[in-house]
């Protein structure tokens, strides 16, 4: 079985959240969610990967290199423009060869890996299965609609009046007839081959694609709120390791991760938090859920419950709580009169002062 990882897709500013290039590298628990993907196909026993890479391509290949880091060979497969998440297994043929393959959407993740769920296609006759969970927020997604009996009847992309609340997951496993259904159907209003199209045609053909319900997931749709819940989910997991530099007068308290090259000066840290490589905090409090990725500088600040983005500064503003600071962000005390905020924010955000 081989696997198939979309990582392409435009340049543009993707969501709010990140104003990172490839929204596949947005990081949870400091790892950008592409690599929890990769872990988990290659816990899956998989280890020949095609990724599908697009305007952003440098920046997969340079995160990702030749996937040795992961236990995995990676044939990197260039898609000229998003034509759609059909377009790609179109282009991705010739590597596919004959194989069933897991199809796992870049962005996506799936807490607790797809080992058991590879290990059920591997021993199906299906021809297809097909990943779905409750969402609150299904018009975002690809929706299914289940007969009584548990069997797929519809599936719709991004429905404006759902006909239920289950998403579908970006994660897929395909036989050979999937290759048929690319080529069969048309672009979609949007202008995308739909792979939700293409299962669409699998169903009516008669063909067998069996539903199964997951939990634990989370895709980035632009809402703090579930990055933030997703990044507490995996902290709470990781391996406590200190690599960094701590003085004597720092404390670190339960599940930490101090990165190469971070150093804490007059800090206490208190987990499940991790702080990234070659960040600096100063007489800093870090509360738990916390991830600061690397290299940025935190000094006389009070923050939990928050993610923090390569090369921010955060300086002498008292107590940040459920907030998501962007790359090389600058949050600092201003002393200047008249005595104002003055801001500079990216497009889509959402900044909520504390008033007295
Ligand atoms: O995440 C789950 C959803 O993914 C499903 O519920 C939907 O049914 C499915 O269509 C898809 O919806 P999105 O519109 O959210 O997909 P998106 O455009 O975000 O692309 C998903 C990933 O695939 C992302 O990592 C970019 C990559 N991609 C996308 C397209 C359209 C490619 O590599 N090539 C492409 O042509």
């Amino acid at each position: 079985m081989k696997a198939l990882v979309l990582a392409g897709g435009s340049g543009t500013r993707l969501r709010p959240i990140t104003h990172t290039s490839a929204k596949q590298l947005v990081p949870v628990a400091n790892k950008p969610v592409l690599f929890y993907g990769l872990e988990a196909i290659r816990g899956a026993g998989i280890t020949d990967v095609g990724i599908i890479v697009g305007e952003t391509a440098a920046e997969i290949e340079n995160a990702v290199g030749d996937g040795s880091q992961f236990g995995i060979t990676v044939t990197y497969i260039r898609q000229e423009a998003p034509l759609g998440l059909a377009h790609a297994v179109l282009i991705a043929r010739d590597f596919l060869a004959g194989e069933p393959f897991v199809m796992y959407l870049g962005d996506n993740m799936i807490i607790g890996g797809i080992s058991g769920l590879v290990e059920e296609f591997r021993h199906t006759t299906s021809d297809a299965l097909i990943l779905l969970t409750k969402v609150d927020n299904p018009s975002a997604f690809g929706v299914a609609e289940l007969g009584a009996d548990g069997r797929i009847i519809r599936l719709v992309e991004k429905p404006a009046d759902p006909p239920s609340d289950l998403a579908l997951v970006g994660v897929y496993m395909f036989g050979l007839a999937i290759h048929e259904a690319v080529r069969s159907i048309k672009p979609s209003g949007r202008g995308e081959l739909e792979i939700t199209e293409a299962i669409q045609w699998l169903v009516d053909g008669g063909y067998d694609v069996a539903p199964h319900l997951v939990e634990g997931y989370w895709k980035d749709t632009g809402r703090l709120d579930d990055m933030l819940e997703t990044n507490r989910h995996i902290l709470e997991s990781i391996e406590p390791a200190i690599h960094g530099t701590v003085d004597e007068h720092s404390t670190i308290v339960g599940r930490v991760v101090i990165e190469e090259g971070a150093s804490l000066v007059r800090s206490t840290v208190r987990g499940p938090a991790i702080i990234g490589r070659g960040t600096r905090l100063v007489d800093t409090y870090v509360g738990p859920f916390t991830s600061i990725y690397h290299s940025c500088v935190v000094e006389r600040t009070e923050i939990e419950y928050s993610i923090v983005l390569e090369r921010a500064t955060i300086r002498g503003i008292g107590r940040i709580e459920d907030s998501l600071i962007g790359r090389d962000a600058e949050v600092v005390p201003s002393s200047a009169l008249p005595k104002a905020h003055r801001l500079m924010i990216g497009d889509h955000s959402r900044v909520s002062v504390a008033t007295s």
